[in-house]
């Protein structure tokens, strides 16, 4: 008989939960299911997710075996994949992250800057803690980890857990590639092979083919130098508002940098950071947004769920976009060897950069984990972009372990987004003031 598998879903009162949920259920012709188990540490919220998921699993899919809990025995004893998407200090501190730092003008984004130096502070702990359960309770599991900030996140894994088997990936590339996919007329991402090379929301693509090998560079190309990223589809639900599509738009300035390679959207925060700052509204930003589309939106559609008994008159969709998520976990499962963006330590893949930096690049995934694919040397502006950024990254999980103000001071310092030593500290002091919950305690 084909194995099925049993999954826990870390942050199951995520809003990005049904949504995964529902998809798993889809794929099951590739990637079968015996057992679902949410877990959170926060059990009202959770409660609300899982409720109404339990009624839409009991209506399309009885025979898998659903749970949730905030026991952490419970939650991962018996389990074959982890797949971890959680906030730690939720929306109300992500708000923080993005205000604090436009408040002394300097740019305000849940993962760049020093807003996600912040979240990555508080991230470090949640992460490590739920990798150690699942290391406790099931030896075998693999975590499939897309918690932010991944790069942070990622560099603290591979310090402090180097043997646990944990594989940390982002979406970002993935809707960029289906919309360059629509660009020159390809069905799918998975029509073109590409290289890449960067950190976590820091990276360029340098190359890209069809499957007979001939060049689409040139017609991407002319599309990024007119419109940046803005004119074409991915069929993603998940970047669509109007704050996306600026960014969409933006990766034309981006572009315009090094028309040689193509630039992942987040790269505006850090080449146009007073760009960035005229056109946000300190009052009102982007965790705004989501607190009052996306979270009202999710939980209202489950309420109402629960209200009503049942899922048939829909409101819940699968989340199409996150779909890479089970061919990583199909990867592992069945050895598919299918290449895949993973952010995961250098060991010489950029050939000139860091060992030791946790990078994003192409990879191959099968049942033993992943093997790079060497993306060569890269040019010095990406270089010299990287090794700062690299920096930010390692001083931020240099202050984590060692409880170092000093280190956490050079990381926000040190952050191109930042504008001198002087103000870095001025949002360090009242970082700490807000973080006091979730950081560990600087000296
Ligand atoms: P959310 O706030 O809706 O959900 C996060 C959940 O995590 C909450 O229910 C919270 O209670 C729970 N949580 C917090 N700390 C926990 C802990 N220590 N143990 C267990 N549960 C804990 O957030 P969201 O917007 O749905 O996003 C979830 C995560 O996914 C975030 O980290 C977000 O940045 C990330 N994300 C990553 C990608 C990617 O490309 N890598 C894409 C989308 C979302
Ligand atoms: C992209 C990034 C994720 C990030 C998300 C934020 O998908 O790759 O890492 O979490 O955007 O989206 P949001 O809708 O929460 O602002
Ligand atoms: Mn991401």
């Amino acid at each position: 008989m084909e194995k099925k598998y049993s999954i826990t879903v870390a942050g199951g009162g995520s809003t990005f939960t049904p949504g995964i949920a529902l998809l798993l259920l889809e794929h099951q012709d590739r990637f079968p299911i015996r057992k679902i188990t949410f877990y959170d540490n926060f059990a009202q919220r959770q409660e609300v997710i899982a409720k109404a998921c339990e009624i839409y699993l009991k209506e399309n899919a009885p025979e898998i075996d659903f749970h949730y809990t905030t026991d952490p025995e419970t939650a991962f004893t018996d389990v074959d994949f982890v797949m971890c998407h959680i906030r730690v200090g939720l929306y109300a501190m992500r708000e923080l992250d993005e205000k604090i730092p436009l408040k002394y003008g300097v740019v305000g984004q849940e993962t760049c800057g020093p807003g996600g130096i912040a979240y990555g502070m508080r991230s470090i702990g949640g992460v490590i803690e739920i990798l150690d359960y699942m290391e406790k309770y099931s030896p075998n599991a693999w975590m499939l980890n897309y918690s932010n900030p991944a790069a942070i996140v990622a560099e603290a894994t591979r310090r402090l857990r180097p043997n646990s088997k944990i594989l940390n990936i982002c979406d970002m590339p993935i809707d960029l590639e289906e919309k360059m996919a629509h660009m020159v007329g390809l069905q799918s991402r998975k029509q073109m092979s590409v290289g890449y090379y960067g950190l976590n929301h820091f990276g360029w693509w340098h190359k890209i083919e069809d499957q007979d090998g001939n060049d689409l560079m040139p017609k991407i190309k002319e599309h990024m130098a007119a419109n940046g990223f803005a004119d074409a589809l991915s069929g993603s639900n998940q970047h669509v508002e109007a704050s996306w599509m600026e960014t969409f738009a933006k990766a034309k300035d981006v572009y315009a940098l090094d028309p040689n390679t193509i630039p992942n959207t987040y790269l505006k925060y850090y080449l146009f950071p007073d760009y960035v700052v005229e056109h946000s509204n300190p009052e009102y930003t982007r965790a705004n947004e989501v607190m009052n589309h996306r979270e009202k939106n999710i939980f209202g559609i489950c309420q109402n769920i629960i209200d009503k008994g049942t899922a048939k008159d829909g409101g819940f969709e699968a989340d199409a976009h996150a779909e890479y998520i089970v061919d990583l976990a199909c990867a592992i499962a069945k050895n598919t060897k299918e290449k895949m963006l993973l952010i995961v330590p250098n060991e010489g893949a950029i050939e000139n950069f860091d060992r030791t930096a946790m990078v994003e690049i192409p990879c191959i995934v099968g049942s033993n984990g992943y093997e790079r694919i060497v993306q060569g040397a890269i040019p010095q502006f990406q270089k010299g972009l990287m090794e700062q950024q690299v920096s930010v990254e390692k001083l931020t999980v240099d202050a984590w372990i060692e409880g170092s103000y000093q280190k956490l001071w050079q990381a926000i310092t040190m952050s191109k987004t930042v504008p001198s030593a002087k103000v870095a500290k001025q949002i360090l002091d009242d970082l700490i003031e807000v973080n006091k919950e979730y950081w560990p305690e600087l000296k």
